[in-house]
């Protein structure tokens, strides 16, 4: 029987859902072994010149009153009108693919009990390292795994930013405007140079992987707006590389600790190898150790890939499967403070005595720079946690020592 496929929004997303079926259409028919129509795009514009210009229906109510529409994507972003448009989708029964992360990220909780209230399906796999497998990994081939971490490089755009600057000497507004320019970022690029969006996926990895609804008011956010040029040049003198880092530990007092932050990677580290719009993300369990996903992270067609991947499955599937959920919890007691926060430091500093520093912070690395601008630059010998960190900038204040620049260093 015709199974009947919608799509909401033909942006960079929904056109690349859209052209990627019916560019394998008979492939992925033989695959699922479904017979498979791209039946409706909602979007707020006409697209007269494009192939699928007789499929644009502007009211959803074309979609949810057709019952041969088993599955819609969800391309549109933002919450709303998304989440009142997902809602109506899964309550008529219909399973919904999305790629929108802020919704996961907000929603996830009361959209995943829809789908369930109603026998289908709410999956989200591009929403997180785009055309990267990392949800359905997480819940359904590490599903023996109690996890201890997860860590990533989650941004595409900031990826990209960092790597241009690096490598091409091009400044930070350039390099914005050309991942602007190739579709990786978000309609409102603060999003992702601030942090927003990577914050907004570890939040969804932490709720899979730690079974609790992580909102993104309790993560600490920062963004790669502060980095310059020159600590991304340092580190790489030190044998480290700076990555926007979003991170989730769980403790050793059972509490789970989110983070995302520019971090220095030592090298040995495979996230400090991922580059330009890649995306990376290491999961640690008791019984994989560590594994490590890699692949494209932003972009028309990666995206797609990994949305229509869960919409094949999801028109094959005949009820709501119970290992991709988590719970609505009212209370965040389950999240630490970051005050609990540990990690050795990179500094760059005005130039300072190394002896001096070494008392502050206990011990600082062998290897430091000392440049023609009277700065010095150097690793911190111990793991601090928040407290001895304060206390550290305390006494290099009271020295007369300038901080120029400080990053967590993220160690393998
Ligand atoms: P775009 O802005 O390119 O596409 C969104 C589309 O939805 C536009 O055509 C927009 O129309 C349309 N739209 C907005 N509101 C409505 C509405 N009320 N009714 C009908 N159509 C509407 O965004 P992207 O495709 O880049 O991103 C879509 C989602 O996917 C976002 O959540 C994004 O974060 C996520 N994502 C994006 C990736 C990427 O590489 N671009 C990768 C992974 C996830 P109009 O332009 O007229 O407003
Ligand atoms: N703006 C996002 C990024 C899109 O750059 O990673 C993919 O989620």
């Amino acid at each position: 029987m015709m199974k009947k496929l919608a799509v909401l929004g033909c942006g960079v997303v929904g056109s690349g859902v859209v052209e990627l079926f019916e560019k394998n259409k008979n492939l992925i028919q033989k695959r699922s072994g479904m017979e498979l129509e791209m039946a409706y795009i909602l979007d707020l514009r006409d697209f007269p010149d494009k192939p699928y210009a007789n499929k644009i229906v502007k009211d959803l109510q074309v979609i949810l009153n057709d019952p041969d529409v088993a599955v819609v994507a969800e391309c549109m972003g933002g919450v709303e009108p998304a989440f009142t448009f997902v809602k109506s989708c899964l309550e008529a029964g219909k399973s919904v693919a999305t790629s929108n992360k802020e919704l996961v990220a907000s929603k996830g909780d009361i959209l995943l009990q829809t789908a369930k209230e109603n026998h289908c399906n709410f999956f989200f796999e591009a929403s997180v390292g785009g055309a990267i497998p990392i949800i359905r990994p997480l819940h359904k081939c590490l599903i023996a795994n109690e996890f201890s971490a997860v860590a990533g490089i989650l941004n595409g755009t900031t990826n990209f930013i960092l790597n241009k600057m690096i490598t091409a000497d091009m400044d930070f507004s350039s390099a914005l405007k050309l991942a602007q320019e190739k579709g990786y970022a978000e309609k409102d690029p603060t999003a992702d140079v601030d942090g927003h969006d990577a914050c907004r996926k570890i939040c969804i990895l932490s709720s899979l992987a730690f079974g609790k609804h992580v909102y993104p008011e309790s993560v600490p956010t920062k963004g790669i707006r502060e980095v310059e040029l020159k600590d991304t040049k340092f580190c790489g003198q030190l044998g480290y590389a700076i990555k926007l880092i979003a991170r989730v530990q769980m403790l050793e007092n059972g509490k789970i600790l989110p983070t995302v932050m520019p971090m220095a990677v030592e090298e040995d580290n495979l996230l400090s190898q991922v580059n330009g719009v890649y995306n990376a993300v290491m999961v640690r369990g008791d019984g994989i150790g560590k594994a490590m996903f890699y692949g494209r992270g932003a972009g028309k067609f990666p995206t797609a890939s990994a949305v229509l991947g869960d919409m094949i499955e999801e028109v094959q599937l005949s009820d709501t499967i119970p290992s991709q959920t988590w719970e609505n919890v009212n209370s965040t007691d389950f999240i630490e403070d970051f005050a609990k926060f540990t990690a050795k430091y990179y500094f760059r500093t005005s130039a300072a005595d190394i002896a001096v520093l070494s008392e502050i912070f206990g011990a600082i690395d062998e290897k430091t720079i000392s440049t023609d601008e009277d700065e010095l630059i150097f690793v911190t010998g111990n793991v601090l946690n928040r407290t001895e960190l304060e206390i550290a900038m305390k006494f290099l204040a009271q020295k007369g020592i300038q901080v120029l620049a400080q990053y967590p260093v993220l160690t393998a």
